[in-house]
């Protein structure tokens, strides 16, 4: 770098550096009195440093016991407040929903995406674009038999490919997601994608990259500009380039939808979309290509990684609990046999899989802190202001790890979920995996769907045992945007 480049790079450097001090100092002024309690943090740059290298669910857990059941944290401009225990939640979330249900406007994916789609978009448009979405998968198959057997013939294919392993150490993080990506390919894209392909390989490794750049950057998230600083040190650009590569290659299936696109055959949830594009004459619509586009991005992204983690974090559970397993193979062969898939129907007759799985949801504990929700005006709640352009975090994992609901609450024990006559006892209740209110996750059903079709055939098939015996798999979490775990290889031994 020659003299001039490199003076002029630090003068940018300092430029922004400057800029963002004022911002932060005049944003702190202009905060109420009577914001929900919290620790003071630095000037300029608040709690930061306090989250750099700590446990972030155990440091909220402890600023929860000091501060109560709302407080806030300060993080560069912008304030965070935090929501725990059921009871805090239900208020905030299902009483106050007018008030609690938008999305921030600072997020950094959400800028990107012009705050359109489900996943990103607030108020009226954001309502009219979900009820659209959850309308249309129900018609392209949630809940229904032709869904269903699409996930068995994923299942099957996924199934061989284990089965190839012949029981040797195998990681089986990169065919999970495949196969759960290739479910909500059908119902986006109206097929399945090849385990071979390779940019559909790429594609579905930026999803989990992503997931987890979201977290790293979570500071700079409230910093947005940070990304005009030299490099990459908050990993912002890399985030930017990966949700880019996403869109181009879903705008690329639009593309291919249109040229193609019969309204006597809509195929999937793309020609839902076009179909109403046609039709729309008002201006003020949310049928607009970007919406289409987000959309699809939503729901392939937040489709895949969540359900794949969960089958990952099950098979972590069975391998260090081998009478779990062998109790949920004898249901299965009971209910089920072994000449056929498990299948939809058979599901209220294995109560002993379904506290098994709400465990998983409990222990696996995948988005401890939900998807963060934004006040888009000053909202009053329990005497205290959150200032408009705070940013607001459920905090679920409060609530899957209270002992109060959950005795004993580090131990992975379904049965805590079992009354005396063997079926579930209602704790499951309290297990909001998927969120609460409005925002609760649109994709409830259908990974409940393929979490019980691909658990009960995986484990009607094979019996999971660590790489060796003396090496069980961690059960250390990395928590990004979800709570993942540690990468394992585990022996899939073939009973049938
Ligand atoms: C085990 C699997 C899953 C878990 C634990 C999960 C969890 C969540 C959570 C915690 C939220 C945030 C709710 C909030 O803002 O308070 C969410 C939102 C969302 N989920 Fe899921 N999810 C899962 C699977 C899925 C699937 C399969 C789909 C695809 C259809 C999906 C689509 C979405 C969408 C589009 C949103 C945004 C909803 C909105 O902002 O209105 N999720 N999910």
């Amino acid at each position: 770098m020659d003299l001039i480049s490199l003076l002029s790079f630090n003068a940018v450097t300092v430029t922004v550096v400057v800029i963002l001090l004022v911002l932060l100092v005049s944003r702190s002024l202009q905060w109420p009195a009577n914001v929900p309690p919290g620790p003071v943090g630095y000037p300029v740059v608040g709690c930061m440093p306090m989250f750099r290298n700590g446990n972030l669910l155990e440091i909220f857990r402890k600023l929860r016991v000091q501060y109560g059941d709302v407080y806030s944290v300060k993080i560069g401009i912008s304030l965070t407040v935090v929501i725990s225990g059921v009871d805090a939640l239900k208020e905030a979330f299902i009483k106050h929903a007018d008030d609690f249900s938008d999305r921030s406007r600072a997020s950094v994916t959400g800028n990107l995406f012009k705050h359109r789609g489900i996943g990103f978009s607030s108020g009226e448009y954001w309502k009219h674009t979900r009820t659209f979405a959850l309308s249309t998968l129900r018609n392209f198959g949630f809940g229904r038999k032709t869904l269903e057997s699409k996930v068995q013939e994923e299942i099957t294919a996924y199934l061989d490919v284990i089965e190839e392993q012949k029981g040797s150490p195998y990681d089986m993080k990169e065919m999970t997601v495949m196969a759960i990506s290739n479910i909500i390919c059908s119902i986006t894209f109206g097929n399945r994608l090849d385990y071979t392909n390779a940019k559909f390989k790429k594609i579905t490794s930026l999803f989990a990259e992503n997931f987890r750049l979201n977290s790293l950057g979570g500071a700079a998230q409230a910093l947005p500009c940070l990304r005009h600083l030299p490099g990459d040190m908050f990993h912002l650009k890399k985030l930017i380039q990966n949700s880019k590569d996403i869109r181009d290659f879903v705008i690329e299936q639009i593309k291919e939808h249109r040229n193609s696109f019969d309204e006597e055959n809509q195929r999937d949830f793309i020609d839902a979309f076009l179909s109403q594009q046609n039709k729309d004459g008002e201006e003020d619509t949310i049928f607009e290509d970007l919406n289409l586009a987000v959309s699809v991005i939503n729901l392939f992204v937040a489709g895949t990684d969540t359900t794949a983690t969960m089958i990952r974090w099950a098979i972590i559970y069975l391998i260090h609990n081998k009478d779990i397993q062998d109790k949920l193979r004898l249901e299965i062969e009971i209910v089920v046999g072994t000449s056929r898939l498990p299948s939809l129907a058979d599901k209220s007759s294995m109560p002993y899989y379904e506290a098994f799985i709400t465990e998983v949801f409990r222990m696996g504990n995948i988005a401890p802190l939900s998807v963060p929700h934004g006040a888009l005006k000053d909202i009053h709640f329990r005497g205290m202001v959150i200032p408009k352009g705070s940013l607001i975090i459920p905090n679920l994992d409060s609530v899957m790890t209270d002992p109060d609901l959950f005795e004993d609450p580090d131990k992975f024990d379904p049965e805590r979920f079992l009354g005396e006559d063997g079926q579930m006892n209602g704790k499951e209740r309290n297990v909001m995996a998927f969120s609460l209110g409005r925002r609760i996750c649109i994709g409830e059903s259908l990974a409940r769907m393929e979490l019980f079709l691909f658990l009960t055939s995986l484990l009607q098939r094979f019996r999971f045992l660590p790489e060796n015996p003396d090496k069980l798999p961690s059960t250390e979490s990395i928590l990004g945007l979800v709570r993942v775990s540690k990468d394992y290889r585990c022996r899939a031994v073939k009973l049938i």
